[in-house]
């Protein structure tokens, strides 16, 4: 009997646009769906979008639409993203489809069964201006709104609250009969103390606005949106009785269900989520298999602000240099579970030692060697004549790890195992010479060794198709080999005795063409954001942000678009927890002062901007920055964040002047 393997991502929030961070997690999930797959296992990954909450509709609001048509349009985005990077997920699922909807309701209406539900009223801080509860650690001193600089006010709101501290026990006892439950094992840690130190009830609804999934029989109330997202895991395998049912895990049962999430949002998949589906009636053999917590990337050694985020767009990545190489480096580069930076000379650098002078170059000459001396084919010799020494021995011992390593979720050292492969069949080329048989006219060596190169290189087609699809299939091809096709029950993976030689060979463009100093700094040039994009900037569709480093040439009309105004700073503060960030008001000679957020801190103190002239973006859509913090403009400067110079305007120029 075949095992299920269920695979999912995080559903992301479309009020943002695919970037790295989401490729990331998605790379990873498509490259454990096709390991398990080549492996014989039904496989199957899901990803999707987060469409509901009070975030989305301000986003739509923002955007000028209505949410259904804001959050349709955004998450077309993502479905389209991901095949570009050849992830093919089985599934994509929306949170505002009504398959998932009518599932979340069946949830809660199954934990309120059970009296973990109860009405109650929540109180916090409460902004009006901003239209919504703000938690203490998100004032100014003195409880104000960093937004709209005004005291904030207590508020009540009914809510409904899942009995969470309930669970407190149950949940301490799952991580200890179940230590592989939350992985890797540091994160556990923390969030094993998270629990030990007490849990208290949760607010699960929410009165003050609509766009979310109804409370059912109390249409007041919609549900808090990580109840609704979290859920999104089983509702995607439909109703009891539905045949994808078989991929949830059960017990005695054979499937595996393993989360992919962001180190940041461990604690919803790891306490809340099994914890609802505890309170739901779910067996502890019926929750997930495994949550597993990947790091945070930089970028070229940077965090990934959201300027930043969009400027490095993965899909403009794959499109320079193929998805595969884009899958790659997240995968080999950072070590799963593991904060990382996704740097791209690094890229560049292991893109010539692993993928072309590695990998590569393997095959290259292997297939030259085969031309030369055996006219292209193939040669018939039985496995057995093979040179064990290599083939048997260490190429064995790693093929075994490597599926061991994918197993256990370090796709990274299952790579590095996969190309210590080709490395030893590198040596071995040299080492065996070939040449030197030919030479000496024993056709019966070259035989053997063109067969063993052969086999291995077969080998490794299967061993990298997880994380270089494509490029596999390219290997196949001009080794005469059969295109891969998982078939469920029966495993692919190369064992002793697998025969996978073929007949003609064909030999084609290198797999990973090189390229010279010049093109790569070209390519570079053209994939590195510029070091001085260091005032915020909005998040740009990846559409229009192809060509930072050689500007295209605009119209008149076009620059004429952009209003740009005269402006002087009143009032400079810090923002909470934001060390680059300022938040400024601005006089625009407008009625009122403009709130802007830039990234200024790490050049100036905010006290030194006040009654500053500045250039300013005036007619920039709003940015929105979470937790109310929204930017309506933005300032010209230049220079790196932390020696930045501001564009300026004569003092003779009035607030509000227009510069054109
Ligand atoms: N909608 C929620 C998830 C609900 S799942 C039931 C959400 N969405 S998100 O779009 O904001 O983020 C999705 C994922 O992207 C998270 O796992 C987060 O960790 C990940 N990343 C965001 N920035 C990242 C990096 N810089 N690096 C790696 N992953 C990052 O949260």
């Amino acid at each position: 009997m075949p095992s299920r393997f269920y695979v999912t991502t995080p559903i992301y929030y479309v009020n943002d646009v695919p970037h790295l961070g989401h490729a990331y997690t998605t790379v990873a999930a498509d490259a454990l769906r096709r390991y398990h797959a080549v492996r014989g296992d039904e496989a199957r990954m899901l990803t999707g979008t987060d469409e509901h909450g009070l975030k989305i509709a301000r986003s739509a609001e923002e955007a000028g639409k209505t949410p259904q048509e804001f959050v349709d349009e955004m998450s077309a985005r993502f479905r389209a993203a991901w095949p570009l990077l050849s992830v093919e997920p089985d599934d994509f699922i929306r949170t505002t489809e009504p398959r998932h909807t009518a599932l979340v309701q069946e949830l809660w209406r199954r934990i309120a069964a059970k009296g973990d539900l109860y009405k109650g009223s929540y109180e916090d801080w409460y902004c009006v201006g901003c239209e919504t509860f703000k938690t203490e650690k998100d004032l100014l001193p003195g409880n104000v709104c960093p937004l709209h600089l005004k005291p904030v006010e207590k508020v009540r709101e009914d809510t409904y609250f899942f009995r969470l501290a309930r669970f407190q026990e149950r949940l301490l006892a799952l991580y200890k009969e179940r230590p592989d439950f939350i992985q890797p094992e540091s994160r556990r840690n923390e969030v094993v103390s998270f629990v030990e130190g007490g849990l208290k009830d949760l607010s699960v609804s929410r009165t003050s606005f609509r766009w979310g999934v109804q409370v059912p029989g109390d249409p007041a109330h919609v549900m808090f949106v990580w109840f609704d997202a979290l859920a999104n895991y089983w509702t995607a395998l439909g109703k009891d009785g539905d045949p994808l049912r078989r991929f949830w895990p059960r017990k005695g049962g054979d499937a595996t269900a393993v989360h992919l999430v962001g180190k940041d949002i461990l604690r919803f998949h790891a306490v809340y989520w099994p914890a609802f589906l505890l309170a739901a009636g779910f067996d502890v053999d019926e929750l997930p298999t495994h949550v597993f917590a990947h790091g945070f990337l930089t970028v070229d050694g940077q965090k990934m602000s959201k300027s930043l985020r969009n400027a490095v767009d993965p899909l403009r990545l794959a499109r320079e240099l193929g998805a595969d190489v884009v899958r790659y480096q997240l995968l080999s580069a950072i070590a799963f579970g593991q904060d990382g930076d996704f740097d791209h000379k690094a890229l560049f650098a292991r893109y010539r030692a692993d993928l072309a002078n590695n990998l590569g170059n393997l095959l290259q000459r292997t297939l030259g060697l085969t031309t030369k001396y055996l006219a292209g084919r193939a040669p018939a010799v039985p496995h057995d004549a093979l040179d064990q020494d290599l083939l048997g021995g260490e190429v064995r011992e790693l093929e075994r790890t490597a599926a061991g390593l994918w197993d256990g979720l370090e796709i990274h050292r299952a790579l590095e195992a996969t190309w210590a492969i080709a490395a030893l069949a590198n040596q071995y080329v040299d080492r065996a010479a070939p040449w030197a048989a030919a030479k000496r006219g024993d056709q019966a060596r070259v035989d053997v060794i063109l067969a063993t190169l052969l086999e291995i290189l077969g080998r490794l087609s299967v061993m990298v198709s997880p994380v270089l699809p494509n490029k596999s299939e390219e290997m196949r091809a001009q080794l005469g080999l059969p295109r891969l096709t998982p078939r469920v029950g029966h495993d692919q993976w190369p064992r002793e005795g697998q025969d996978h030689r073929g007949e003609a060979l064909r030999t084609a463009e290198p797999l990973f063409p090189t390229f010279d100093k010049e093109a790569e700094a070209a390519m570079l040039e053209r994939l590195v954001p510029t070091p001085d994009v260091a005032v915020e900037a909005p998040a740009t569709p990846p559409a229009a942000q192809s060509a930072e480093a050689t500007p295209t040439p605009i119209t008149y009309d076009q620059f004429a678009a952009v209003d740009l105004r005269v402006g002087v700073v009143r009032a400079s503060l810090r923002v909470p927890k934001k060390d680059k960030l300022l938040l400024l008001h601005v006089d625009l000679g407008e009625p009122e002062l403009r709130v802007i957020v830039a990234g200024l801190a790490r050049t100036f103190a905010p006290e030194a901007l006040v009654g500053r002239r500045v250039v300013v973006v005036s007619n920039l859509a709003p940015r929105d920055f979470g937790k109310g913090l929204v930017s309506h403009g933005m300032l010209l400067a230049t220079g790196p964040s932390d020696a930045l110079a501001l564009a300026t305007a004569p003092d003779s120029a009035a607030p509000g002047s227009r510069l054109k």
